[in-house]
Parts: structure tokens; sequence; C-alpha cells
């Protein structure tokens, strides 16, 4: 059982290497849905120019030599080189068959399964929780499932921001305003709290001095530092954790990888770097220059490990994590869902980790992503110039479902507060996964809560729909699954054939770590459902006909549930 697309791609590598020798075995055959068949090969144009033959005529040569009989009803050469393959309707029905017999719905295991860390999340403390953080929080959510669902050994990383400079003036504020002996303290409004803590840093000379100092006593362990420090770890764990808890995603305390737990690693960390002589002192710093990156003015830039006080940094705790990781944890591929601004953070990161031998043959990835704007083409902020707050997110996301469902008039009251919760998080999750992560996108409430388009709602709504077919039918989606699937009507092919692509959109997620590949495919899935349905009766069929289509109404069921399932997102029983 295979996609078409893999099955074709390698019956062309045997055509490549008979048409034109086994050198050539290994050119992409670059396969594309296709109007003038399901598919076409482009191929020929770009291998024409390599080869000096015309096109067309390579086209033709390589048409010559596909084995493709058991699965294609016709093969073409047509305009400059295009080769349009068209399937049998039998070998789809057949397939489609397999698919639905599968636990995994035709989703392959990884061939070299990897320890994957990903490194998702990452909020600081003492700081609430904002918009900025919705993005690393889903992406990550949604990688983490996806690599594990394929078979890798997933670690997920909280690598909370617990720890720096910022935590000198944190708590010196926090024993000036008293809160300090507190037996609990509450940070009402943590925002607030670090504002004020920055604004006296910035306009009390004798405040940040003594903040200075507060930091020095951290780092070295100070008891009574290290105390009111835990309060406000705890207090912001304790917000972390309701909205991890509310946004449902995976993250626990046993995924926490706090920052400050790399503190008594960073002295060896500086040392290994000097004893591999990659240290040059600028102004004080110990800094390392990693070779090709260099600033506008074409000097080349540090990496700092070690300010000029001694104290270490964002980036020593980075290069610390990577250590970790390969060394403790055997890591193999290690995926950081941290957005754009960062990109050239980690590269110099990682390109320090090669020097110094802690990355070795691993592989490293930034999962940069965009910024979330508001309808003026700005960061998403409120109307007194800060960022959302993710709280504030989450509420008003829930409240305009609720709106939302209401007044469509399906539910009663009571329903529609637990219907609005699961339509609201899977809405704000799939509108973010369904942008191209690299990319900025704008903040649309109408757009994310519609229920028809590529949304949540929409896909949440093909579900239940599904589901009361069989309810209808007082048939179990699973009675329904095993029967042989027909394909006869065009839309009965056509939802056919897109069932045979589940394996294939996940593992494009897995190789790109791009998640809107899996939601652009649940998209065209559910809308091929809705052609079917428009066009085939279901219950009202007979015989092999109508349990051939309650069979693809329970694989498409499936396949949408666990599409959105890898996606972080639940389906609501009714909406
Ligand atoms: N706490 C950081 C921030 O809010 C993100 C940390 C990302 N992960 C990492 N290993 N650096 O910007």
């Amino acid at each position: 059982m295979a996609d078409p697309k893999t099955l074709l791609s390698t019956r062309f590598r045997a055509a490549l290497e008979a048409a034109f020798g086994e050198e050539w075995a290994d050119t992409d055959p670059l396969i594309r849905p296709s109007s003038f068949g399901d598919y076409q090969a482009n191929l020929a144009m770009s291998l024409a120019k390599r080869l000096r033959r015309p096109p067309r005529e390579v086209a033709e040569a390589l048409a010559g030599q596909l084995e493709v009989g058991d699965l294609c009803e016709s093969v073409e050469v047509s305009g400059p080189g295009f080769i349009n393959l068209t399937l049998r309707a039998g070998w789809i029905a057949e397939e489609a068959t397999l698919v639905a017999s599968d636990d995994r719905l035709g989703v392959p295991l990884a061939a070299e399964p990897q320890v994957t860390v990903v490194d998702y999340s990452a909020p600081n403390v003492a700081k609430e929780m904002h918009v900025g953080h919705l993005r690393s929080t889903v992406i990550g959510d949604a990688l983490a499932r996806v690599l594990g669902f394929l078979g890798n050994r997933v670690i997920r990383q909280n690598h909370l921001g617990d720890w720096g400079a910022p935590f000198g003036m944190l708590i010196e504020h926090l024993i000036d305003i008293g809160a300090a002996d507190s037996a609990k303290l509450t940070v009402r409004d943590l925002n607030l709290f670090y504002q004020q803590a920055r604004e006296k840093f910035d306009g009390d000379p004798d405040f940040a001095e003594r903040a200075r100092r507060r930091v020095v006593e951290l780092q070295a362990g100070d008891e009574t530092t290290l105390r009111l420090w835990r309060m406000l770890v705890d207090e912001s764990l304790r917000h972390f954790r309701a909205i991890y808890d509310r946004l449902g995603v995976l993250l626990t305390d046993d995924d926490l990888d706090p920052e400050s737990s790399y503190n008594p690693e960073l002295p060896g960390i500086v040392a290994e770097l000097s004893e591999k002589g990659l240290l040059r002192e600028s102004q004080g710093a110990l800094c390392v220059f990693p070779p090709g990156f260099t600033g506008r003015d074409g000097e080349p830039l540090p990496l700092i490990v070690r300010n000029s006080m001694g104290g270490y940094n964002y980036a020593t705790t980075d290069l610390a994590a990577v250590r970790r990781r390969v060394d403790e944890f055997g890591a193999t591929h290690l995926v950081y869902v941290v957005g754009a601004p960062q990109a050239l953070h980690f590269a110099m990161v990682f390109e320090t980790c090669c020097m110094a031998g802690w990355l070795r043959d691993q592989r490293a990835e930034h999962a940069a992503f965009g910024s979330i704007l508001g309808t003026d083409g700005k960061m998403l902020r409120t109307r007194s110039g800060d960022p959302t707050k993710m709280v504030d997110l989450l509420d008003e996301a829930e409240v305009r479902a609720a709106k939302v469902i209401e007044d469509r008039g399906e539910l009663d009251p009571e329903e529609r507060v637990r219907v609005a919760h699961t339509v609201a998080m899977g809405a704000l999750k799939y509108f973010d996964l369904s942008f191209q992560r690299e990319r900025d996108y704008v903040f649309d409430w109408d757009r994310m809560l519609a229920f028809d388009g590529n949304t949540g709602a929409y896909l949440q709504y093909a579900v239940t729909r599904i589901r009361s077919i069989f309810r209808r039918g007082g048939i179990a989606v699973e009675d329904a699954a095993g029967a042989p699937i027909l394909v006869s009507e065009p839309a009965e092919r056509a939802l056919a054939l897109k069932l045979l692509g589940l394996g294939e959109a996940v593992e494009s997620v897995a190789a790109t770590l791009e998640p809107h590949r899996l939601t652009t495919y649940l998209f065209e899935l559910a809308s091929a459902f809705t052609d079917f349905f428009e066009a085939c009766p279901v219950l009202q069929s007979e015989g092999a006909v109508r349990e051939s289509r309650l069979a693809l109404c329970a694989l498409t069921v499936r396949a949408l549930t666990l599409g959105l399932d890898l996606l972080g997102i639940r389906v609501p029983e009714r909406m």
C-alpha cells in the first residue's frame, strides 16, 4: 500500500535508469496533480537540457520505459514534454479498500525513526503569555504529534525563560513592594509587575545597582534570593499551565526545560570552547566568531558566551541545551519552533556547536515562524500598545465562537458552552497552522470562525456531518469500514483518490516541518467529500454500492479525525 505519488516516483526511477542509465535514477520526476489526468510528471523539460536532447524525445523515451500498467489506465506525452498519468479506477478502489483496513490509514512509519527534540512554547517567567507565544505553542505541538505518530521518539522541551539579568530587578522589586514576606505571592498581573520593575530599573540608579547585585546573588545560589525567584517561577507556571490546559496541548511539567537548569553547566561550556581554541576576547566579553557570519559593516559577528561582567547569557544556555539534548537524551534531530527574528541566533548557535563537536551528524533545524499581525498590518496589540495577552485571546475566541454557534441555532445553551470551547480552540489553532509557517499573517476573527472555507470549524463540522449520516442510518462507523470500496461515479473516484493521500500529507509535514501541508490536505479531503455527498446518495442507495459508499464515509471521517488530532484539534460530538 502506498500513495500514488510515491509509487509513481518509484516507477519513474526505474524508467529513468532504463532509459538513460543508473546515474539518472535519482532525478526528481516532479509529479504534480494535473487536470489532464490525475498526475503529470514534469521532469522531461529540465532533464532534456541536461541530456542535450529535445524534451519531447526525452518524455517519449521515459514513457516508453515506464512500467505502470497495473496502476495507470493511460500514460500520454503532451505539449513540450509533459507526461500525463491517469490511474485505473479499479486500482484506486483496491488501494482505498486497503487503506480502510489499515489502523494507520496508510500513513507509513518512518523508515529511519529519529530521537527528535522539539523545543517549543518557551514563555518567559514573570511575563504573561502573549500572542507571540501562540504560534510556537500551536505549531510545536502539531509537529510533536506528527513526528511522534510517524514513529519517531519525540522529546518535548519547554525552554522556559526563567534566568538571567531581568530576574535581578524582578526580585528586587518583589522585596520593595513587600511581597517577599507574604507566604504566598499572587502576581495578579505579571505584565504590570514586570513593567514596574523595568521602569524603576531605568529611572532609579540605586535600584538598578541593587538589581545587578541581586543577579550575582541569584547566580551564586543565595538562599533568600533563590526563594523569591522560586515564588516568581511558581506563580508563572500556574499561569502557563492554565493556558496549556485550555489550549489542550501536550506540554506538561515533565517537559519543562528551564534555562536555570543549565546554570551549573555554563562555566564548563565556556571552558570547553576555550580549550578547543574557539574563544576570542572582545571588549572584555568572551565570544565565538563562527565563520560566515558578518554584520552590515562586513565585520565578523560575535556569539557572546560570557559578558564583560562574567555573566552567561541566552546563547551560552542554548549551547548547553544542544549538548544535553545530544549527549544525554541521545537526540538525532533537534527542532526549534521559535520566531523568525531569532534566525541568526540559531544559525550561529548551530555553527558554534558544529565547531565544538557538540553537533556531529545530528540534524538541527530552526522551524521559524512569522508574526501575527493586526488588521493595520502591525504586530497584534491591545489598544494600549502591548502585545495581546494569550488569556484575552482565548477568552475572546470562546465568546465569539459561542455567538456564532448561537446564531446557527442548533444547540441548547448548555451544550453550546462546551462546543464553543472546542470550536474556539480548533479555530485558533487551525487558522494559525493553515498559513505557511514562515509568513506573517493577519489575525481575522471572522475568517477564523467561519463555517465554510479552509477553517477549523468547517473541518469539525464535516466530521460531525459524516457522523450524523451514520447516526441516521443506525450504523457504527467501525462496522462500515471494512466493506470493499467501489469506484464508479467521478465524485467517488475523486474522493477515494484523495483518501490515498493522507500518508503523503503527513510525511510532508514531517519532512518540511510545515503543518499547513496537512491543513490543505484536510480541506481538500473535506471538499471532495462534500462533492461526493452531493452527487452520490449514501443511505438511499442499495447493496454493494451502499456498503461501498458507507465505507467511503467511514474512511473519510477517520482520516479527518486523525488529521485534526495530529494538529491538536478535537471535534465536538455535535455542532
Ligand atoms: N524564551 C524565548 C523567547 O520568548 C524562546 C526560547 C526558545 N528556545 C530556545 N531554546 N532558545 O524568546
